[in-house]
């Protein structure tokens, strides 16, 4: 059997206020950071996955084994630049949806719609958390389908 799994979580964007566009003002600054963070530890324990920056949350999947997905999510849970970290899906996964990307930049117009969890926090562990987290997954995958290049 396959140890692979994935783990969708979203949160509440704590970075430092700009009256710039909120993509702009953070992709040369803060936000720039986390993902290169994020693409080194992951790209060295073979973990893949999307992080959806819409300004005022971000919402991520993260894939690879369970213990390099719990070692991440621990960092990533204790991590200042966001909170109300609220775990949606955490499952066996039949396969890879971001296969290639160690991790990949969303931006709500990448989307065909702003997954509802961004307006709704649902309950951790209930059937909406894990639909909303399924409905994720779906929507950053087809986005990153359409994309011929990586955004970052
Ligand atoms: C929204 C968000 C997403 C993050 N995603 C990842 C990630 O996918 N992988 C990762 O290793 N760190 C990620 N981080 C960074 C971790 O929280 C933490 O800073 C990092 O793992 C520490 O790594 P270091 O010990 O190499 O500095 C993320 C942070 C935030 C705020």
């Amino acid at each position: 059997m396959t140890d692979l799994y994935h783990l969708a979580y979203v949160s509440d964007v704590m970075l430092e206020t700009s009256d710039q566009e909120p993509a702009q003002a953070h992709l040369d600054g803060q936000l720039r950071e986390i993902l290169d963070t994020a693409k080194r530890n992951n790209r060295e324990t073979d973990v893949t996955g999307a992080l959806l920056f819409s300004g005022s949350h971000f919402a991520q999947v993260l894939e690879g084994s369970e213990s390099a997905i719990n070692d991440r999510f621990r960092a990533i849970s204790q991590d200042t630049r966001h909170h109300n970290v609220t775990p949606l899906l955490y499952e066996p996964a039949g396969e890879r949806q971001f296969k290639g990307w160690s991790m990949a930049l969303c931006m709500p117009e990448d989307l065909e719609s702003l997954p509802a969890l961004v307006r709704s926090k649902p309950s951790p562990g209930s059937v909406e958390a894990s639909d909303l987290g399924k409905g994720l997954i779906a929507s950053l995958a087809a986005a990153i389908g359409r994309r011929a290049n990586s955004r970052v």
